[in-house]
């Protein structure tokens, strides 16, 4: 599966990036990252690290020298990002899009992301488009209420999803990074179960041994409290989404298994693997 020319990873200081990063070391693939913080990063000696940020094409242009793929992250403001690939002979794009897009309803976050899936397109570089569900990690933001009063608060107690450990994720990217067969491919990720945040509170309950009490946040006040930290439109489209799938659930798709060969981990191996963080 190595491949010989070097990939770029971008968001390799993220979830799904940094798992990228370690399974790609252990393929054997040589690897480039981008950080906008490479004095607070640090990588294995052997991953060549550069500064940059992507919506800074010059910046961009150098991170690019030698790269033939590369894993892009969206990031507002990067639109010249797939035709500067273009420009500097990268052949293969895999992009971190989003199943927001495959909602019934149009929203922010859905069109954000097709916005980029446009661009790389019409840059005419080969890609591959992952397209996964909620992030297992997204719990993490539970984990201080956890360790200190033994509660989830949160809001859409009783939506269900189907939640992935970015582990799945980056094992996909990294199949289609590092083998053949994956150009113009969109695949939709999901983990093996359907879950409520209520299932999820109990599960890491479970996995703790201790109680945690699921305390569900009343639609206004949760819009209040998250306009505090996130734009109006994408509040607004995570109210969407949670309609959606409170009205049309999504079962889960069996595609981590598909392309690695490997079951997706369970809710409960993902809290197990990170349970530290919530002791
Ligand atoms: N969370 C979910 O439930 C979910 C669901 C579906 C899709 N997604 C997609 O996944 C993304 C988040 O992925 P993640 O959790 O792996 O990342 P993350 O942990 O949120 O980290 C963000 C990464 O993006 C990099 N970054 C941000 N702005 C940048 C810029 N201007 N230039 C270069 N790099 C930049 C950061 O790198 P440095 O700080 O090192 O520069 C960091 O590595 C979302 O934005 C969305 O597109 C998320």
């Amino acid at each position: 599966m190595q491949n010989e020319s070097k990939v770029l990873v971008t968001g390799a200081t993220g979830n799904v990036g940094r798992e990228i990063v370690k399974q790609m070391l252990g393929v054997g693939q040589a690897i480039r990252v981008m950080s906008r913080n490479v004095d607070k990063v640090t990588f294995a000696n052997h991953v060549e690290v550069v500064g940059g940020d992507l919506t800074n094409a010059i910046q961009v242009k150098e991170a690019l020298k030698g790269v033939r793929k590369v894993f892009l992250i969206h990031v507002p403001g990067a639109d010249s990002f797939p035709q500067v690939c273009r420009e500097m002979g990268v052949e293969h794009i895999v992009f971190l899009s989003s199943s927001a897009i495959e909602s019934a309803t149009e929203n922010a976050i859905g069109r954000m992301h097709a916005h980029t899936e446009s661009l790389i397109d019409e840059s005419h570089v080969d890609w591959t488009f992952l397209r996964p569900d909620a992030f297992m990690s997204n719990s993490l933001q539970w984990a201080k209420a956890i360790r200190e009063e033994g509660v989830v608060r949160a809001a859409f107690g009783h939506v269900k999803s189907t939640p992935i450990d970015p582990r799945d994720i980056a094992a996909v990217a990294v199949k289609a990074l590092c083998s053949v067969g994956h150009a113009r491919k969109i695949y939709t990720l999901t983990g093996p179960e359907t879950v409520t945040p209520k299932d999820q509170a109990q599960i890491i309950q479970g996995v703790l041994g201790k109680k945690v009490e699921f305390i569900d946040i009343p639609g206004e006040m949760a819009r209040q409290q998250m306009l505090q930290y996130a734009p109006k439109e994408i509040v607004d489209a995570l109210f969407t989404l949670s309609a959606d799938s409170l009205a049309d659930p999504k079962p889960p798709t069996k595609t981590v298994e598909d392309v690695t060969g490997m079951p997706a981990h369970t809710f409960e191996q993902w809290v197990m693997d990170n349970r530290a963080a919530f002791r």
